[in-house]
């Protein structure tokens, strides 16, 4: 199992803070927005004498409530296609563990999400890169890129849209690419969702249900823990039309019986969240992401794309290795008692050397503290006796 990049460095910031340094967190996608008041009332006047199970695909009540917010986006669903897991972490687990065989194939653009790795390590299957490059911006290579990697063992595309870590959106052109090459081999399309309401290019959001033809192959993957600020009640989504692959992700939700009775209480309350709370953290990311995309490209050397969605981008530094780099942060070096942490680059890439100069940030802080840290980064660049500009 490889270690999480987004966690591995937590002792050296936890020794850090422990010599009285403050860190600043850009390498943990945990947004510092507030819950909406919808779900938090729940918890505050919740009047249940049992904390009891919940059915193993989630609450009904909760799974028809999903079904009108995913009408908002033309996801046309019933509460049958939908199976509420702990997390969307659980949802590409279960996903995994359901749909592939020991040694089965999935392609995945990378950089990526790091966990799919440790999820495609659990089931055995192996994950084969296509590379996206940051001079490209990340978009999407080629079918005959994909071709290329495709065997007899290749079952699943997975995709993250808008994604993480790099912040991209795919194209109708690129989507559409996808649905035929899935169409064309009879893949699996894994689309891990969890970032839609994170868009910021006015560009469409065209989500795998929307693909035509298709609907059998795709497991949507999705999770509250962004759109209301919800990490901690550990609540996701496993959504498919395709009744065979739903048959067996209930084994998988059997057997650790039923997702969290509280957090779906929570979740279910919050889809009432109101459109100004909705507009105010949508705004919020704008501007931070303007902050912080505007603030790295200023520093001698470094070079960020402008990221689409979510609320991540993959810089280039100019260092020798990232990893060393953002651990060196956190060991030698600190600017009026303050540091950053980041999430070196390679751990979000499979292929060996890829990313070694690059770091993925999260702007999940205010702004005041972006611009912190964006100084900060920039002393510890000058600093940094590995530098190579
Ligand atoms: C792309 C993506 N998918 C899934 C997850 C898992 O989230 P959770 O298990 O909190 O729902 C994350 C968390 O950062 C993510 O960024």
């Amino acid at each position: 199992m490889p270690q999480s990049p987004i966690r591995k460095l937590a002792p050296l910031a936890t020794a850090a803070k422990e010599r009285g340094v403050k860190v600043y967190h850009l390498n943990i996608g945990q947004p510092d927005l507030e819950t909406p008041q919808e779900g938090l009332d729940v918890l505050r006047n919740i009047d249940r004498h049992i904390l009891e199970y919940s059915p193993s695909q989630g609450f009904k009540s909760y799974r028809d409530k999903l079904v009108g917010y995913y009408a908002k986006y033309k996801i046309h669903l019933t509460a049958e296609d939908i199976i509420i897991t702990s997390g969307g972490s659980e949802a590409v687990l279960f996903a995994f563990m359901s749909c592939l065989n020991p040694g089965d194939e999935i392609i995945i653009p990378e950089p990526a999400y790091a966990n799919y790795m440790a999820f495609a390590i659990s089931a055995g299957a192996k994950i084969r890169s296509i590379a996206t490059t940051i001079e490209e911006g990340f978009s999407l290579p080629k079918v005959e890129e994909f071709e290329k990697l495709i065997n007899e063992r290749t079952r699943a595309i997975l995709i993250c849209n808008p994604n993480n870590p790099t912040g991209y959106l795919y194209t109708r052109r690129e989507m559409n690419q996808i649905r035929d090459l899935v169409k064309k081999y009879d893949l699996y399309l894994f689309s891990d969702e969890v970032y839609r309401e994170f868009i910021y290019t006015g560009s469409p959001y065209i989500s795998a249900c929307h693909l035509e033809g298709i609907e059998d192959n795709v497991v949507l993957i999705d999770s509250v823990s962004k759109r209301y600020s919800e990490c901690g009640i550990r609540i996701g989504a496993l959504i498919t039309k395709n009744p065979e692959i739903r048959q067996a992700v209930m084994k998988f939700c059997q057997a650790r019986l039923s997702p969290p009775l509280l957090g779906q209480l929570v979740a279910e309350a919050s889809i009432d969240a109101s459109e100004e709370y909705m507009r105010d953290i949508y705004d919020e990311y704008v501007e931070r992401r303007k902050c912080l995309i505007d603030g790295l490209n200023r520093i001698p050397g470094v070079y960020s794309p402008i990221p689409m969605g979510a609320f991540y981008t993959m810089a280039r530094l100019p260092v020798d290795d990232s990893e060393k780099f953002c651990a060196w942060c956190l060991t030698d070096f600190n600017y009026e008692g303050e540091t950053v942490m980041m999430a070196p680059g390679a751990g979000f890439y499979t292929t060996p050397g890829a990313g070694h100069d690059e770091v993925r940030i999260a702007y999940v802080l205010k702004k005041e503290d972006l611009l912190r840290a964006l100084f900060i980064l920039r002393k510890a660049l000058e600093a940094y006796p590995g530098r190579t500009l």
